[in-house]
């Protein structure tokens, strides 16, 4: 059975936070931002809109998007590490808001690889045969994580949503491989610190982890599904820092037009990166079906994960 995505929507709040916003409470500038990590500018959720209700604007798109009802859903995945409470879980709240019967509904927690994650765990279940439309949502609100006295984190992190609908697709078409992977031992690198409520970063070690991993992950992806570098048509990689992107593509060895860049718009949105950037792409007729798509991932944990997928239901 072939599985991929049937339907797909995101969501990014309205309130757009430039980097100039951060020179008036910390040492820092638009200037420095820019060139050290890509970031122009991020979008913020108020007070008025928490993770469940970004996840339920972007999965509301990604349902009408698959051409199925609400209630054709039948499990609900939430990839995210800033739900309201850790129970009820957003997958809970969420089943609530989009008046779904009584089917499953969970979150995990993979940080910025949730998505990767998410698409996998989904494929699991699809696959077996016991369950035909599963909702994944990417999101997270990281902006109430965030220590804005931490002038290397603050600039870093926005909110935002995505969801697809993972379901049974045409021949040849969905997710052709995958590799998902953690290594606890870098732990200590990135966490939310229970001290403060607050994200931790040591960004250097993060840095080189992110370097690594996403190439070598993405090549192994790559590998698995039998495919060449050049058979790839866009490289999604998670909007962590352009830097980090860009080394992460030449390993791969994709040229530059090749690879989706929306970290300059939102930031780091942690699982709702892969999926703003996929929305971004879709919108600017980019992505085409049958197209061959690399998804990778990294995050606390710390975690990884990469995905080739053949665009289209
Ligand atoms: N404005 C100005 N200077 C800043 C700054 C900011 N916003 N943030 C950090 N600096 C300073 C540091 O204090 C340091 O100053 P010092 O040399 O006087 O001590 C200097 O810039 C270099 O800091 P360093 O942390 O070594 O820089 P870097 O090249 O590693 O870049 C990051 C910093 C945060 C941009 C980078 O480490 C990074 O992107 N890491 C990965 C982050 C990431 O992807 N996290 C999410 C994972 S899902």
């Amino acid at each position: 059975m072939n599985v991929g995505i049937k339907g797909f929507g995101a969501y990014a709040p309205e309130n757009v936070v430039d980097n100039a916003y951060f020179e008036s409470f910390l040492e820092t500038s638009d200037e420095w931002i820019s060139k050290m990590t890509g970031i122009k500018e991020r979008r913020w959720a108020g007070e008025d809109e928490d993770t469940t209700d970004l996840a339920y604007k972007a999965s509301v798109k990604a349902i009408e998007d698959a051409g199925i009802e609400a209630n054709d859903i039948d499990m609900i995945i939430v990839a995210t590490s800033t739900g309201e409470y850790p129970f009820p879980t957003v997958g809970n709240m969420l089943q609530n808001r989009l008046g779904i019967s009584k089917v499953a509904s969970m979150d995990q927690l993979a940080a910025c690889s949730g998505f990767m994650y998410g698409l996998i765990n989904a494929k699991q279940f699809v696959q077996s045969g016991d369950y035909k439309n599963i909702l994944v949502v990417g999101v997270d609100k990281l902006s109430k994580i965030t220590d804005m006295t931490d002038r290397s984190t603050a600039i870093l992190f926005g909110d935002g949503a995505g969801a697809a609908v993972v379901s049974e697709v045409s021949e040849g078409r969905g997710i052709l491989s995958y590799e998902l992977g953690s290594d606890g031992s870098g732990g200590e690198y990135l966490y939310l610190n229970p001290d403060n409520g607050k994200i931790f970063m040591n960004g250097r070690e993060v840095f080189k982890f992110a370097v690594r991993i996403m190439g070598e992950a993405s090549n192994r992806a790559v590998e698995k599904a039998g495919l060449q570098s050049e058979d790839v048509d866009m490289f999604i990689p998670h909007q962590a820092n352009i830097r980090i992107m860009e080394s992460a593509r030449e390993r791969l060895g994709i040229p530059k037009e090749k690879m989706s860049v929306s970290v300059d718009k939102f930031g780091n949105t942690s699982a709702a990166s892969i999926p703003l950037s996929i929305a971004q792409e879709l919108e600017n007729n980019r992505i085409k079906d049958d197209d061959v798509l690399v998804f990778v991932g990294f995050g606390g944990g710390l975690t990884w994960g990469a995905i080739t997928l053949k665009w289209g239901k």
